[in-house]
Formats: C-alpha cells, sequence, structure tokens
C-alpha cells in the first residue's frame, strides 16, 4: 500500500447513486470537499448557506469537474422559516431527501471575558440552534414520510473535553454531540441514523483564519500538536463522511468518529510529554526505577 493512499477516494463507485444529500455550509472548506466526493459516488446534491454567490460559484465549479446535480440553495440555519424553505426546494427539485449534513459552523478565538453575549450567541446560534433547526425540520419530514434516512453531525473532539478561547463553539459542539447521541435512539424507531465526525486539523481558509490569524499559523503549527505529525487530508475526511452517511454503514449509529491523528488524546494522557526523554535516557531511568524494590 502505497504511503499516500489516504488521499485517494476509497468507496464504490456509485456507493451513493440514488442518493439526495443536503450539506450545510457545503460552498466551502470540508463541506466542499465532502459535496464534491458525495457527487463522484452518484449522490445529487444541494448545498447551502448565507452567501448565494459562492454557493453558485462552488455548484459551477464542482458541476464543470464532475458532472452531477448540484442546487444552491440560500439558506441561514439560524431561521427557522430559511431552514423549511431549503428542505421545500430540495424536495421539489429531487423529490426526497436522504441525507442531511449539519457542517456550517462559525468560530473565533477570544478569551471568554472579551465576549458579549452577542458574540456568544452568534456562534452557538449558527452551530447548535442551526444543527436543532435542520434536523428538526428534516426530521419532522422523513416521519410524516416513514422514510429512512441519515444525519451526519460536524462536531469537533473539544465537544467532550472543552477547549479554552473558544468556549461558544465548545458549548455548542457538546450540544451537537448530545442531539447525536440521543436522536439515534429516539429515532431509530424510525429508520433514521445519526452519526458524527470530530476532525482534527484539517486546513481550511474559514477556520485558518479565525482560528490562526496572522502568523499565529507558524507559531502554533497544529501539525506538531498531531502524533501522526500532519493535518488532516480533505479526501480522507471525505472518505469517512461517504461511508458514513452510505448504507455500508447501516448499523452504525449514535457513533462520534474522531479523524485527527490522535492529536486529543496526545493532551488527554499524563504521561504523554515522556515522549521527549531521549532513548539514551531510559536505561537510566529503569535503573531508579527498579532500586525503588522492597521500598
Ligand atoms: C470578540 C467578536 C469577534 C472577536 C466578532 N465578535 N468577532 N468578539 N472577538 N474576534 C462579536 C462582535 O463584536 C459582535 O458582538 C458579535 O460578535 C457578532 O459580530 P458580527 O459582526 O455580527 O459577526 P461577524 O464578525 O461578522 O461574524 C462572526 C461569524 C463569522 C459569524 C462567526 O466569522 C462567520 O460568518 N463565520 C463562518 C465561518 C467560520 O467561522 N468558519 C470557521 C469554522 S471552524 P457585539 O456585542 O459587538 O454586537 C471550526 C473549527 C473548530 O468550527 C476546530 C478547529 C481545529
Ligand atoms: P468553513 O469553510 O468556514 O465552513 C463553515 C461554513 O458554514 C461556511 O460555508 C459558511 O458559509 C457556513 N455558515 C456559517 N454560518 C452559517 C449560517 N448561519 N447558515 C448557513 N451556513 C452558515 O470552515 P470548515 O473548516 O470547512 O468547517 C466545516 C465544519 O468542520 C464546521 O462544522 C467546523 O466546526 C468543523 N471542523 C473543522 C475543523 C478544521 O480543522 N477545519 C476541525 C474541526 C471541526 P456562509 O458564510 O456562506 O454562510
Amino acid at each position: 500500500m502505497s504511503q499516500n493512499t489516504y488521499k485517494n477516494p476509497m468507496l464504490k463507485e456509485g456507493s451513493l447513486k440514488d442518493k439526495v444529500i443536503v450539506i450545510t455550509g457545503g460552498g466551502t472548506g470540508l463541506g466542499k470537499a465532502m459535496g464534491k466526493y458525495f457527487v463522484e459516488l452518484g449522490a445529487d446534491l444541494v448545498i447551502a448557506s448565507r452567501k448565494l454567490d459562492v454557493l453558485k460559484k462552488t455548484a459551477e465549479e464542482l458541476s464543470k469537474e464532475i458532472g452531477g446535480n448540484i442546487l444552491p440553495v440560500e439558506c441561514d440555519v439560524t431561521d427557522y422559516a430559511q431552514v423549511e424553505n431549503l428542505l421545500k426546494t430540495s424536495v421539489d427539485k429531487f423529490g426526497k431527501v436522504d441525507v442531511l449534513v449539519n457542517n456550517a459552523a462559525g468560530n473565533f478565538i477570544s478569551p471568554t471575558e472579551r465576549l458579549s453575549h452577542r458574540a456568544f450567541d452568534i456562534i452557538v446560534n449558527i452551530v447548535l440552534k442551526g444543527t436543532y433547526n435542520c434536523t428538526l425540520a428534516f426530521g419532522k419530514n422523513w416521519i410524516e414520510k416513514k422514510q429512512n434516512a441519515t444525519v451526519l453531525n460536524i462536531v469537533t473532539t473539544y465537544a467532550w473535553t472543552g477547549s479554552a478561547y473558544v468556549v461558544p463553539s465548545a458549548c455548542a459542539k457538546a450540544g451537537v454531540l448530545a442531539l447525536t447521541r440521543s436522536l439515534a435512539v429516539e429515532w431509530a424507531k424510525y429508520g433514521i441514523r445519526f452519526n458524527a465526525i470530530a476532525p482534527g486539523p484539517f486546513p481550511t481558509k474559514g477556520a485558518w483564519e479565525r482560528l490562526l490569524p496572522g502568523d499565529l499559523k507558524e507559531k502554533f503549527d497544529l501539525a506538531k500538536k498531531v502524533p501522526l505529525k500532519r493535518v488532516g487530508e480533505h479526501q480522507e475526511l471525505a472518505n469517512l463522511a461517504a461511508y458514513l452517511v452510505s448504507d455500508y454503514s447501516a448499523y452504525i449509529n449514535g457513533e462520534v468518529i474522531t479523524i485527527d491523528g490522535g492529536e486529543w488524546l496526545k493532551g488527554a494522557g499524563q504521561f504523554n510529554m515522556l515522549e521527549m526523554v531521549p532513548d539514551s535516557l531510559w536505561d537510566m531511568i529503569e535503573q531508579m526505577v527498579r532500586k525503588t524494590k522492597g521500598n
């Protein structure tokens, strides 16, 4: 196996044929990367966000490159009426929706005491309210039509660890994770699966400009925090997402899959810092520890 296999598409051709997939925040970054691969696998795609010009440009670019049916729909996920319109427009165009990917997000770094309540609101509204708005509108429709469906929520690893300096995002992503696990159980009886992906660092313009502005990129090289010593490739996230929204993952429900090269665990393990001890010191350390025998 080549070392770069993870950069290649993974699923069989046609794996998402006949599926209609809606991705919020699908015009940029990871949403765009997932959407591209879903269309390559045969899905019809709806991409939704606030900036119609960005969505149209992405749809044109992808259609030119790979063909397929891609519908851009302007939708602010914080507004329930716009979410209902997204559902209606998608169903009018494609007859149904099979998969919802709650990917839209907002975030920026800041000491929490510098935030106004409006700054807190804007992030929580996009991430948590946006996710439950879409989930509720699409879910009610699936239940009414007795249609099987899948929801994929994009969270982060600090959804369960928390993180300083991105507190509104951490609170909101924790809520999205709770929603994922709760509805995986409650709506399984309707044939609706819920899963989440927790990505580690995957460079995108949107995230990097707001989380690593200016020379912070160089100062805090995120690859160095990852045991595998690299950041993520968009295709490897798209591979995982495609599997989770496909019928190949039919028995996976309520799971959050971390794709971060071991980043969060490296921060968590109490003695992980011992990787800084050079090999040459381990003989001496072992002797010191062994000397304690019987003490
Ligand atoms: C403190 C700030 C601020 C800052 C805005 N505010 N930026 N406060 N520090 N840096 C405050 C404003 O003063 C205002 O409060 C309130 O927030 C709302 O401001 P707006 O001007 O309305 O918001 P705006 O700055 O235009 O937009 C913020 C945003 C925008 C909505 C979050 O950046 C956006 O559209 N983002 C979408 C894309 C995105 O964020 N992508 C990154 C996802 S990355 P007052 O009180 O003054 O009215 C991600 C990855 C996680 O989630 C993990 C990575 C490893
Ligand atoms: P991104 O390109 O900035 O994507 C965010 C998207 O959300 C944009 O397309 C934006 O489009 C859309 N959006 C924001 N507010 C919205 C609203 N109110 N209504 C509808 N759409 C809205 O950043 P990204 O890095 O690809 O992030 C994608 C997802 O991955 C997010 O959930 C993020 O938390 C998660 N994630 C990313 C990383 C990473 O390293 N990149 C790591 C962990 C998790 P408009 O501006 O047009 O609305």
